[in-house]
């Protein structure tokens, strides 16, 4: 690969497999990373929280009990105590046709394996998840992103719902690169021109529900709109294939995708 190939090229659309390729395995689990890794997606998304002692872990949500077999909030526990839960058995009992024997027992990964799987052989689309819940996330996350060197190299974008997380990784590392993670609701469909303007300030782009509520709530004029001002628009989740090509012809510039063989059926 030339050098200059190696940087984020954010030019093309983006294939990011949400939570890996979490509509067949479970989800931030190597299964499913490795799913969308052979797929051939550009990047492979995973949220990012912090545990008791320290350690970044990649999980969604703010409790363990949806998809473990563990309880209470994930940074009461420390590391060694997570990674002995089960976080692949939910998913077989939740999507019998899906289940493999292979996903029972697999445990919670830390971003440090992640990086030690896959290296530089891909892209990471990290999200700073629940920051009130994880102070020091920020500096744990870049000290982790310079010792495997993912910034100089390229290799990574952190995205957050919380701009106070993104203005603190900003300052942290300034040329790290850094999605806004918006959340427009059905009944009131902002086109908030100024806010999308200060975005601009510490962001390269946004990223936006295409459905709230099963309805839709993206336009292709906010696309558009976000466009102008200089933004990416990255939409999530984006799973079937109809929605697929309807963010297409709109000019997404990628999609989150639990499914992202759906979406390279379509882009390659
Ligand atoms: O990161 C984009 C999308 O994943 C945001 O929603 O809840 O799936 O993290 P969530
Ligand atoms: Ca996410």
């Amino acid at each position: 690969e030339a050098l200059e190939q190696q940087y984020t090229d954010l030019e093309s659309f983006q294939v990011i497999a949400h939570r890996g390729a979490s509509g067949n395995a479970p989800e931030s689990t190597l299964p499913a990373l490795e799913l969308a890794h052979r797929s051939g997606a550009d990047y492979l998304e995973l949220d990012i929280q912090l545990s008791a002692d320290g350690h970044l872990v990649a999980f969604h949500d703010r409790e363990l009990q949806r998809t473990s077999n563990g309880e209470g909030r994930i940074n009461d526990f420390d590391l060694e105590t997570l990674q002995q839960l089960d976080t692949g058995s939910w998913f077989n009992a939740a999507y019998p046709d899906k289940a493999n024997e292979g996903f029972v027992g697999l445990p919670i990964l830390s971003l440090e394996e992640v990086f030690k799987r896959f290296g530089h052989d891909a892209r990471y689309y990290l999200e700073t998840k629940a920051p009130d819940q994880n102070p020091g996330l920020e500096a744990a996350l870049v000290d982790m992103l310079e010792r495997f060197e993912m910034i100089a190299d390229g290799r990574v974008i952190v995205q957050s719902f919380s701009r106070e997380s993104l203005l603190a990784l900003r300052d942290l590392r300034a040329d790290l690169p850094l999605v806004q993670l918006l959340w427009l609701p059905a009944d009131d469909m902002p086109l908030d021109l100024e806010a999308l303007g200060d975005i601009t300030d510490y962001a390269l782009g946004v990223g936006v529900n295409f459905r709230a509520d099963e309805e839709i709530v993206l336009t292709e004029n906010f696309i558009e709109t976000a466009q102008t001002h200089g933004l990416k628009v990255h939409v999530y989740t984006v799973n079937e294939q109809e929605d697929m090509q309807t963010l297409i012809d709109w000019r997404a510039d990628g999609l989150f995708t639990d499914y992202p063989e759906r979406l390279l059926e379509l882009t390659e």
